[in-house]
């Protein structure tokens, strides 16, 4: 068949916000883990779409290990951006980490696409994807297609939309 196109894919965010929960789910099921423990250093994920074949860095978002991320944006042609939408207190670490990333000058002069996961919209204390939205200035991002989809990683609620917008936005 149809050879599809490989795509590296780097998944960020703050520790604790469901990077790992989303991969697993996107992952064939008898590929996936039963259980999702704290990521340590990063993992690399494979799994396809329709048209793509994804390798996907999952990196761990815990602050000590935050500096391993840039060493991957040169070879990485999109990313995906994984938010606790219920750790308002933490909203603002996770915006400065979103700024040093699209300043980053291995980032800021590709046009690669940035999914953004509103993730855990089941907590009582979930802000909405528009709040998200809104709180990390994400329409000030005017060089890069981005979309926000709002997601409950552990039903797999809003993972399939977030992949298709992904998989049509490849330049
Ligand atoms: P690091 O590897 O430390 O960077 O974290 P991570 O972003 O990979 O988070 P991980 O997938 O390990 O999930 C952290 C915790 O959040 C786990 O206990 C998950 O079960 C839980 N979790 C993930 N997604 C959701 C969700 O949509 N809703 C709820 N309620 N919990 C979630
Ligand atoms: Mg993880």
């Amino acid at each position: 068949g149809l050879r599809k196109k490989e795509v590296n894919v780097l998944c960020l965010g703050l520790d604790n916000g469901g990077k790992t929960t989303i991969i697993n789910q996107l992952k064939p099921s008898n590929t996936a883990a039963q259980e999702i423990v704290p990521t340590i250093g990063f993992n690399i994920e494979k799994f396809k779409s329709s048209s793509l074949s994804f390798t996907v860095f999952d990196m761990s978002g815990q602050s000590r290990y935050r500096s391993l991320w840039e060493h991957y944006y040169k070879e990485s042609n999109a990313i995906i951006f994984v938010i606790d939408s219920s750790d308002k207190l933490r909203m603002v670490v996770a915006k400065e980490e979103l700024n040093n990333l699209l300043n980053h000058e291995d980032i800021c002069n590709k046009k690669i696409p940035v999914l953004f996961f509103a993730n855990k919209t089941d907590l009582r204390d979930a802000l909405s994807s528009v709040k998200v939205s809104q709180m990390l200035c994400l329409e000030n991002i005017k060089d890069k297609p981005w979309h926000i989809c709002a997601s409950n990683a552990i039903k797999g609620e809003g993972l399939q939309e977030g992949l298709d917008w992904l998989q049509g936005n490849f330049p």
